[in-house]
């Protein structure tokens, strides 16, 4: 065998100097998804920069897993770096791991529970201010109720809206600049005096300015809160040393980021599937209105949420936010029987992953059914909306039941009803919808102002 053999073949398509980048740029979901029929890892380039993407469950499994070792975060990552270059979700190494011992307690199962009065109490006034008849814009919406669920529970700040508008603004323009960045062949550009890269710099300011005031506020009531940002400030290291402000900083910054768009598109996606399959929601309503009908949504009450949470395992599915992640190689490395030269930048989509027809029958049917405990389940791995092994999303608890009580809050009082137009899956930092006007429509047993 020749080392030759054991190269990641490069994919078709390719055009001399701007390689793969036309079809990159058209749609990139359809790209990287197109890929998937040309083996298990393929590369792909635009202009002088190559990336490897590798579509095998099993090798996205071992790279996440039992060879994370070899891997850094990589590119998209590195740019990330522009909400704090320590905090958990783009630290490396022994650090990573301290700051993920130190934080996970606060995301840990039986502590979920404990948020779920909050999570509720904030979601409650943003879908009693709805009005019938008047479309919402789906996206900003549910991002601003995420927001504000990550900020309460974790933080215990109740956002106001004008704030929270800056909030959503700056993380957008933080995410698109480092997504175009990750993606762009030339680093040296972002150094450049542009617009662009004085508004991304803004940008990280005018939102770390907004959670400096939330560490203010715990410093100046030491004992007075229960959440995150106490732990954070009460942490040491082995040393006994507390944490820099500036990392308590950057870690709750980041928290705030990845916690708010990532379940936010979700949502929308999961309401915009509603709106146009009115048998399933039917089916949510005959499950959410006995559970409300008994009082708010409580811990103990979620677990009687089966469906509503198979709507959201098939949103999941369908509509994985995670349509880009990146890592890259620290060493020569071995996946597989293919060979990674140190330096390497990999791609893995759970997006791309979830819609293969190899591993989900009839993959582009939004079916929650498919998660019925007695229909075959999909194969190890196959299913990694929240990654896996040592860098696996510490919030997936979290999500799950934000996005449960969510979903049963709103299907208990409002119906979102479909505006006309086409409605596409963007890939910017997450999945999400190109488009998405609802019409909210009070039920009829809602009474106005009331929303449990
Ligand atoms: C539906 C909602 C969510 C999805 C789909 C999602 C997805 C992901 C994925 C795929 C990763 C791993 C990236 C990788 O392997 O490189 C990740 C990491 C992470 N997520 Fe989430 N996430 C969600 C919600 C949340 C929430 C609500 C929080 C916290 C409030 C959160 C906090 C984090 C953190 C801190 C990491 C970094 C973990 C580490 O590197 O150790 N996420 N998320």
């Amino acid at each position: 065998m020749t080392t030759s053999r054991y190269v990641p073949p490069i994919a078709p398509g390719k055009l001399p100097l701007i390689g793969h980048a036309v079809p990159l740029i058209k749609d990139r979901l359809a790209f990287i998804q197109s890929l998937r029929a040309h083996g298990p890892i393929v590369r792909i380039t635009v202009g002088p920069k190559s990336m490897t993407v590798v579509n095998s469950t099993e090798l996205i499994h071992r790279m996440l897993t039992s060879q994370s070792d070899e891997f850094t975060k990589g590119l998209l990552f590195e740019k990330l770096k522009l909400f704090g270059k320590d905090a958990l979700p783009v630290a490396e190494g022994k650090p990573h791991l301290r700051r993920r011992r130190m934080m996970q307690p606060a995301f840990h199962r039986e502590q979920i529970a404990g948020y779920v009065n909050t999570m509720r109490e904030s979601v409650q006034p943003y879908i009693a201010d709805w009005e019938g008849g008047t479309p919402i814009d789906m996206k900003t919406e549910m991002q601003l109720i995420a927001q504000g669920v990550v900020m309460s529970a974790l933080f215990s700040a109740a956002p106001r809206r004008e704030p929270a508008h800056t909030i959503l603004n700056s993380v957008d323009t933080v995410f698109r600049t480092a997504l175009q960045r990750a993606l762009l062949p030339i680093s040296a550009l972002e150094r450049l005096p542009t617009r662009r890269n004085r508004k991304a710099r803004d940008a990280g300011s005018a939102l770390r300015t907004v959670v400096a005031e939330i560490i203010a506020e715990h410093r100046a009531n030491p004992g007075a809160y229960d959440d995150v940002v106490s732990l954070l400030l009460t942490a040491t290291d082995e040393t006994g040393a507390a944490l820099p402000d500036d990392e308590i900083l950057s870690e709750v910054t980041a928290l705030l980021a990845a916690g708010s768009e990532t379940t936010a598109v979700v949502l929308a996606w999961l309401f915009h599937e509603l709106g146009r399959n009115p048998d399933l929601e039917r089916r949510l309503h005959e499950e959410v209105d006995p559970v409300l009908a008994e009082g708010p949504i409580t811990a103990d009450r979620v677990p009687r949420l089966a469906f509503t949470r198979r709507l959201v395992s098939e949103t999941l599915r369908l509509y994985s936010p995670a349509w880009l992640v990146t890592r890259q190689a620290i060493s020569d490395v071995r996946l597989g029987e293919f060979s990674l030269p140190a330096g390497t930048d990999v791609i893995w989509s759970a997006y791309a992953l979830h819609r293969d027809p190899d591993l989900y029958p009839d993959p582009l049917r939004f079916d929650p059914d498919r998660w019925l405990p007695e229909r075959p389940q999909p194969p190890k791995g196959a299913f990694i909306p929240f990654g896996s092994g040592k860098r696996m999303c510490m919030g997936d608890a979290f999500a799950w039941t934000e996005a449960t009580i969510i979903t049963a809050m709103v299907a208990s009082r409002w119906r979102l009803r479909p505006t006309p137009g086409t409605v596409r899956p963007v890939g910017a930092i997450t999945t999400h919808p190109s488009s998405l006007h609802m019409v909210p429509e009070l039920r009829h047993h809602a009474v106005a102002g009331k929303a449990r």
